[in-house]
């Protein structure tokens, strides 16, 4: 995922902790991966050079623009690419006649090339509608939907669950006075509301814990995690590998918990891997990245 740092970086996604990556999933010659994430491709593509031509790599994505962007690629592998939400795997791979993968990389969140178009509203340093869908054909609510439906209870409640945002209740009141005038429609509408009632500190824009509060609702990103968290045993094979890569305390969370369930997961970082001060500066977007990766050791029935 993507982090707005003040400054927005250039547009192609540059893949976080890559070698970190290389190392924990271990691609060997002839395996089968999936990158469930595949976003604009960078993991992938090093993966598929690991792969090579006997290797197969399973490529998905929810978001159609970002298949078409990762598909611009060169893979020396054979990729089977696949539109479709991460905690469908299991029926994915049977669709594919896929009985166990060797590794499995989730990079969550979104991609800077979604974050810095302004039609798709993630960003509140760009004018765009508030949608947020991370599939923009989904037919379910955008962030602009929710800010006018929801109750300044059920507002409040996103922000401070999603966002762990302090000033939730007073950031919600503003929105249920605000629409009672005009719509909240766009992102900059959005962002100057909750500049104007939450006080900055530090270099983080004020706007930064509602938007990222609010993709997470549109989305159902914790509830998709938490799925396909449940299905990664099923998918594996027995000494499988899996990398996610997460951006946020609530998704580390979900993640660690799930690696220490029971005898099933060998925990291959016994702390998270973040990057370090030379992949910030070149990356500001990856600051908030934590790396775990496991090996499965059996299998769901
Ligand atoms: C951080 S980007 C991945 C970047 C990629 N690793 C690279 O090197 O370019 C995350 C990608 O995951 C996709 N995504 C997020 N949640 C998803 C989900 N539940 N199912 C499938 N794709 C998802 C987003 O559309 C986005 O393209």
């Amino acid at each position: 995922m993507a982090h707005e740092p003040a400054h927005p970086a250039p547009a192609r996604h540059v893949p976080v902790l890559l070698s970190a990556v290389l190392e924990y999933l271990a691609p060997q010659p002839g395996q089968t991966l999936a990158d469930v994430t595949v976003g604009a491709g960078g993991h992938a593509q090093a993966i598929a050079q690991r792969l090579g031509a006997s290797g197969t790599l399973l490529a998905l994505d929810q978001d159609p623009t970002m298949l078409a962007l990762a598909q611009q690629r060169v893979y020396p592998c054979r990729v089977v690419w696949c539109r479709a939400k991460f905690d469908a795997l299991p029926a994915v791979l049977a669709e594919q006649g896929i009985s166990a993968l060797d590794g499995v990389l989730a990079d969550l969140g979104i991609s800077s090339d979604q974050l810095d178009d302004p039609q798709r509203g993630f960003s509140f340093l760009h004018e765009g509608p508030l949608d947020m869908r991370l599939d923009p054909t989904a037919n379910i609510p955008t962030a602009a939907d929710l800010l006018a439906r929801l109750s300044e209870r059920e507002l409040a409640d996103i922000l401070w669950r999603y966002g762990e945002e302090r000033y939730s209740r007073r950031i919600a009141r503003r929105i249920v006075q605000t629409r009672q005038r005009q719509p909240i429609r766009s992102t900059t509408q959005l962002a100057q509301l909750v500049r104007s009632c939450v006080p900055r500190s530090g270099r983080i824009d004020p706007a930064t814990r509602t938007f990222q509060a609010l993709r997470i609702a549109v989305n159902d990103e914790l509830g998709t995690l938490q799925h396909f968290l449940q299905a990664l045993p099923q998918c594996l094979r027995v000494g499988g590998r899996a990398v996610i890569i997460s951006f946020h305390s609530l998704e580390d969370r979900l993640v660690k918990q799930a690696f220490r369930q029971g005898d099933r997961w060998l925990v291959l970082t016994k702390k998270p891997v973040r990057p370090d001060a030379a992949e910030i500066r070149a990356n500001p977007r990856a600051r908030s990245a934590r790396l775990r990766a496991a090996q499965l050791l059996a299998r769901a029935s």
